[in-house]
């Protein structure tokens, strides 16, 4: 079929949710994919932060395939070897003691919101159910997520929404100190905001956070759906900002591309969770979870990590260079290899330049581009992508 007709009927019978991009990706290798006619992209946008291992990760696909041919799906009714072995290293390589899997970071946020609730509702005095979010943070689609979601463009139309959700501004101390009431069981924060403009709180932020929480007996629930999985350089990004969180959110690179969600938790917290709370018949299934398995592996032992830092570094000291030259450039921020550019412009027209010169990024909040390649990009690809965007920039 040619690359106009599968578009055609893309349009025809997919559901309008996305204003999609009219090229068909159909293979891909690492850092690399490729269109139905053959056009070769080097991938920046990796899935929206999704493969950080690349494409076709070798072991990981190892993983699936041995999975499927093994056992697929049986249910939480009974013990699943390779969820007990991916619990174990996530508990191991975090703070949490406990782990919920799930299928997607929406569905990990809805756990997490309903354990802050029912461990409220078990060891709070009073009501207290509130969960106070940040003003641009986005938490997921599902109803409850896009209420814990603090802008307004998500949440047109669909009301009435579930109440308990409060924002206040991103990186305010105070303003967050106010906003808690005897009714407040918790706060909700990305570390990072990624969908909200790559924007990165001052370094004692996080700690401010905890500290409200330690003082209000307050519950820290961290997302880290985009910013985990080693995407800033470190497994957490917590881990950068020297706290722990009571909860945390994961999807997006916990499968690098297989569906797999997990909300993780203290032992004291995830006791809340009793047989009959809370449940997902896919959630942690036996290929979710071989898929899991293995990227967890390959991030710890394969050097990933150091990579991202390292690739990371070299990217915001290319694009700080690019700013001086392209008065377009605002501003140039990240961590580890989640970069945002901001531009003085609509970014719609510089992606397209990008991708018909071969390099696929994306653009957040209408101009700030976003760079979330797999982690195991190299100078070379940072130099290319750095060379075509001046190209683009200057004309
Ligand atoms: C920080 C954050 N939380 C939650 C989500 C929702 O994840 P999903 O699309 O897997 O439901 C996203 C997705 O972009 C995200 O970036």
């Amino acid at each position: 079929m040619t690359t106009g007709k599968l578009i055609a009927l893309s349009d025809k019978n997919i559901m309008e949710t996305y204003k999609r991009i009219p090229i068909v990706l159909v293979k891909g290798l690492g850092a690399k994919v490729w269109d139905s006619d053959g056009k070769e992209y080097l991938d920046f946008v990796a899935g929206i932060a999704v493969c950080s291992l690349g494409h076709s990760h070798l072991s990981v696909v190892e993983a699936i395939k041995k999975q499927a041919e093994t056992l697929t799906h049986i249910s939480n009714l009974y013990y699943i070897e390779p969820q007990i072995k991916l619990a174990g290293l996530l508990v191991e390589n975090s703070f949490a003691d406990k782990v919920f899997f799930c299928n997607s970071g929406a569905e990990a946020n809805e756990a997490a919101i309903k354990l802050a609730r029912k461990y409220a509702h078990e060891n709070m005095d009073g009501n207290k159910y509130e969960i106070i979010t940040m003003e641009d943070s986005f938490h997921g689609r599902t109803l409850a997520t896009v209420a814990a979601t603090g802008q307004e463009k998500f949440q047109k139309g669909f009301a009435p929404l579930p109440v308990g959700f409060k924002y206040v501004p991103f990186n305010d101390l105070s303003a967050l100190e106010n906003a808690v009431t005897e009714k407040t069981c918790g706060i909700m924060v990305e570390p990072i905001q990624a969908e909200g403009g790559i924007r990165i709180p001052d370094d004692d932020y996080l700690q401010g956070v905890r500290k409200i929480c330690d003082d209000k007996g307050l519950l820290l629930i961290l997302d880290e759906i985009q910013t985990g999985m080693g995407r800033t350089g470190t497994l957490f990004a917590y881990e950068k900002y020297g706290i722990e969180p009571d909860i945390m959110t994961l999807a997006k690179a916990l499968g690098n591309g297989f569906p797999v969600g997990a909300m993780l938790a203290t032992d004291k917290v995830a006791s809340a969770f009793v047989p009959g709370n809370h449940a997902s018949t896919f959630g942690g299934n036996p290929l979710a979870m071989a898929a899991g398995l293995a990227v967890m592996e390959a991030l710890l032992k394969d050097g990933v990590l150091r990579n991202c830092e390292k690739v990371g570094s070299y990217f915001l000291e290319r694009l700080g260079e690019l700013k001086k030259d392209n008065s377009i450039i605002k501003e140039v921020r990240g961590k580890g290899l989640l970069i945002g550019v901001e531009l003085s412009i609509e970014g719609e027209d510089i992606v397209k330049e990008c991708r018909d010169r071969g390099i696929l990024i994306n653009c957040t909040c209408g101009n700030i581009l976003r760079f979330v390649p797999p982690l195991i990009v190299t100078v070379e690809d940072i130099d290319r992508v750095v060379r075509v965007l001046d190209e683009v920039v200057k004309d």
